[in-house]
């Protein structure tokens, strides 16, 4: 199991050193785990010009999966584009192909009244979210900003192939099969071409998937679905772009977003594992970050990748039953309990495991 590590900026370091301490126990139990770290984002930028360096891009390539921290900060907000540190995630996204970005919405029932929907609306919430990551108006060209000022004209293209579409229709479809047999679809059919081509794959795919009942909804109507009934969704695929925004909103109704982790995957199960919540700048390096997120992405990585149900649900029980036992890092402590530090709550799980 050749692991990279990549920290990278903000809460980065701190959440991913809490991940760290699980992998070091499961290499002592004898797991074949071997790490390697490498910078990435604004930190490989200071050090190097670059936010994904040659050396970087190579370890990636070298490895079976990454555990990647987060990336960005105000401080290089002003760089020209292709050295922010956005670029980092983005260029790995395309160079390792991870098309397939899947993003758990799961309301611990520990932490049902986090949220800041009614708790009988989200208590028992269980959404998988399947984002295409590779394609659509994040890479589509022609892009860019041209004319003089005052008549100038910005243009960016929302683009798919049949492939592309076909390729993360049947993630959905295999998710799907494996949790409630129920998938959505999102589109904009009514105003978009590129959306009624990817509803029509949809419903050809689906007859590959007779024991999945799909269907389809609007991204509008969805955003306005997620808030009013989001029990309603089983697993929703979508697009890059209609996944970023809704991938966002379905967090929310779990209210701790700080508990989120991700996977995107290439289509050999090799994978980028990461948590959800960005960089976070303002707490960063103050023992507040919630490390979670990162440790549930850790246990993505057993499940998905290394095909180890039995660490991941060993390290999602840790991890309930660090929160069973009453610690709370900042973001999910409400008024009630005291706020522990990134490093206590690191250790509970830790010590649970
Ligand atoms: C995400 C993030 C990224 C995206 C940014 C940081 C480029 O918002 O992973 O959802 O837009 O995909
Ligand atoms: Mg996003």
């Amino acid at each position: 199991m050749k692991i990279a590590l990549l920290a990278g900026d903000g809460i980065g370091p701190e959440i991913l050193a809490e991940a760290k301490k699980i992998l070091e126990i499961l290499r002592k139990e004898g797991q074949p785990i071997e790490t390697e770290e490498a910078l990435v984002g604004g930190a490989a930028y200071d050090a190097t010009g670059e936010p994904l360096p040659a050396k970087t891009l190579d370890l990636v390539k070298r490895s079976d999966a990454v555990l990647f921290g987060a990336v960005g900060g105000p401080r290089y907000d002003t760089l020209p584009r292709d050295k922010r540190p956005e670029k980092a995630i983005l260029g790995l996204r395309k160079e390792c192909d991870f098309f397939a970005n899947l993003r758990p919405a799961t309301v611990f029932p520990e932490l049902a009244d986090a949220s800041t929907l009614k708790a009988e609306v989200v208590s028992g919430l269980d959404i998988m979210i399947v984002r295409e990551l590779t394609g659509d108006i994040y890479f589509g060209q022609p892009r860019g900003v041209s004319g003089n000022k005052g008549e100038r004209v910005g243009i960016n293209t929302m683009h798919y192939t049949e492939p592309q579409i076909r390729r993360i229709l049947h993630v959905g479809f295999k998710t799907a099969r494996a949790r409630g047999k129920q998938l959505t679809s999102i589109d904009k059919m009514n105003v978009l071409e590129t959306t009624q081509l990817w509803r029509d794959v949809a419903d050809e795919i689906a007859r590959d998937y007779p024991d999945v009942r799909l269907s389809h909804m609007l991204v509008d109507n969805c955003a306005m679905q997620l808030v009013r009934n989001p029990r309603q969704f089983d697993v929703v695929v979508t697009g890059n772009m209609f996944g970023d925004i809704l991938s966002d909103e379905a967090s929310m109704l779990t209210g701790s977003i700080g508990m989120l982790p991700s996977a995107s995957l290439d289509a050999n199960g090799k994978g980028l594992y990461e948590p959800i919540h960005g960089s976070a700048p303002d707490i960063a390096g103050k023992g507040l970050a919630n490390p979670l997120a990162m440790i549930l992405s850790m246990a993505m990585m057993f499940r998905y990748t290394f095909q180890r149900a039995d660490i991941a649900d060993r390290i999602e029980k840790a991890v309930r039953a660090a929160l069973a036992s009453g610690l709370r890092t900042a973001d999910i402590a409400g008024t009630k309990s005291k706020p522990v530090t990134t490093t206590e709550m690191g250790s509970a799980v830790v010590k649970a495991l």
